[in-house]
C-alpha cells in the first residue's frame, strides 16, 4: 500500500542497512529533492548525517537564512553554510556565454563542496536527491538525447574519483511522491511546493556577464514578483515564475530629469512537464502592481515588461 508513512517506514530501514553507523554528507541545495533527502537522512540516522549548503551568491532573496534556519535551528540537522559568492563572482567576471557560465558555476560547486567533505573525517557516504526523472534523463543524455540540464546537480554531476558510496534513497520516486514524503516528514507546504530553481541559480537570469549589482536588484525583483503571486493566489497557478535581468538601460523619468536604467522581465509558465510550456496569463492588475512595485522600489530598475513567448520555440529560461 502507497502511504508515505509506509514509504518513509521502508526507506528509513533501507538507508539503515546501507550506511550502518557510518557518516553520510549531503549536498544540501534548499530545493524539493535535497531537502526532502536531509528530513528523511535525519530521521533515519540523526547524528551521523552532515549536510553541506553552498552558499554560491546566485540564490533567491533570503534563501540561505531560510535553509539555515529550516534545517540547522528548527530540525536540528548539522549543517555547514560554505559562503562563497565572491569566489564564484570571480570566476564569473568576464564571462557571458551561458553554457560557459553553467559550467563554471557547476566546477566552483564541486570544488567548494570538495572543500567542505575534505575537512569532514570519515565520511563514506554521499547521499543525493535523485529521483525517478533524473535517472531517466541522465541515461537519455549518455545517448545524447537529453540536453545539459541539471548540469551539476544530482547524477552524474560528481567527479569520478570521488570515493564515496551513493546514498540515493528517492531514486524510484516520481516528484508528486517525494513532495508528500516531505509533507508527511515535517517540511512546510511552502518549500515542498516551491517551483523548481535551476542549479545554476540567478547565473543564468542574468543574461550575459554576471555582477553582483545585478543580481542584489534581481533577487529584490524576483521577491517582490513571487510576493504578489502569492498575495494574488497565483503563485501555485503557476509552474514557474521568476524575475530575469536585462543588462540594458532603458529611459524612464523622474522628475524633471531622465534616467537610464535597467529593465526587468517577468516569466511566469504554466507546464505540465516543463518540455512545453504555455506563458500564463496573469491578471493585467497582478501585472500591473509587480511592475510599479519593482520600478518604485528599486532604484536602478526604469522599466518592466513582461515575457509572453510560449516553448517551443522559446525556452523557459532566459539563457
Ligand atoms: P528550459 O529553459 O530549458 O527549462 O525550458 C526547463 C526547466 O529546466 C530548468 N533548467 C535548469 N535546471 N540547471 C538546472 O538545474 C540548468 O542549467 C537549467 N537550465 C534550465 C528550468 O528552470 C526549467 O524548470
Amino acid at each position: 500500500l502507497w502511504t508515505s508513512d509506509n514509504i518513509i517506514d521502508d526507506l528509513v530501514d533501507k538507508v539503515r542497512a546501507q550506511v550502518g553507523s557510518a557518516k553520510v554528507l549531503l549536498a544540501l541545495s534548499g530545493g524539493v529533492d535535497s531537502s526532502v533527502v536531509a528530513a528523511l537522512l535525519h530521521k533515519a540516522i540523526g547524528e551521523q548525517l552532515t549536510c553541506v549548503f553552498v552558499d554560491n551568491g546566485l540564490l533567491r532573496k533570503n534563501e540561505g537564512d531560510m535553509v539555515m534556519s529550516m534545517f540547522a535551528e528548527n530540525m536540528g540537522v548539522k549543517v555547514i553554510r560554505a559562503n562563497a559568492e565572491d569566489l564564484f563572482l570571480t570566476r564569473l567576471q568576464g564571462v557571458s556565454d551561458p553554457e560557459q557560465k553553467r559550467k563554471i558555476i557547476g566546477n566552483t560547486f564541486i570544488e567548494v563542496f570538495d572543500t567542505e567533505a575534505g575537512k569532514l573525517k570519515d565520511v563514506n557516504f554521499l547521499a543525493q536527491g535523485t529521483i525517478y526523472p533524473d535517472v531517466i534523463e541522465s541515461a537519455a543524455s549518455k545517448t545524447g538525447k537529453a540536453h545539459v540540464i541539471k548540469s551539476h546537480h544530482n547524477v552524474g554531476g560528481l567527479p569520478e574519483d570521488m570515493k564515496f558510496e551513493l546514498v540515493e534513497p528517492l531514486r524510484e520516486l516520481f516528484k508528486d511522491e517525494v513532495r508528500k514524503l516531505g509533507l508527511a516528514l515535517g517540511l512546510p507546504y511552502d518549500m515542498v511546493y516551491r517551483h523548481p530553481f535551476p542549479g545554476p541559480g540567478l547565473g543564468v537570469r542574468i543574461l550575459g556577464e554576471v555582477k553582483k549589482e545585478y543580481a542584489d536588484i534581481l533577487r529584490e525583483a524576483d521577491a517582490i514578483f513571487i510576493e504578489e503571486l502569492h498575495r494574488a493566489d497565483w503563485y501555485h497557478k503557476t509552474s514557474q515564475s521568476f524575475a530575469v535581468f536585462l543588462p540594458v538601460k532603458s529611459v524612464g523619468v523622474v522628475g524633471d530629469g531622465r534616467r537610464y536604467e535597467w529593465v526587468i522581465s517577468l516569466r511566469a509558465v504554466e507546464t505540465v512537464d516543463f518540455m512545453t510550456a504555455r506563458w500564463a496569463h496573469l491578471p493585467y492588475e497582478l501585472i500591473e502592481r509587480v511592475s510599479n512595485r519593482i520600478i518604485n522600489e528599486i532604484e536602478h530598475v526604469s522599466r518592466v515588461v513582461y515575457d509572453v513567448s510560449s516553448k517551443p520555440p522559446a525556452t523557459i529560461e532566459w539563457e
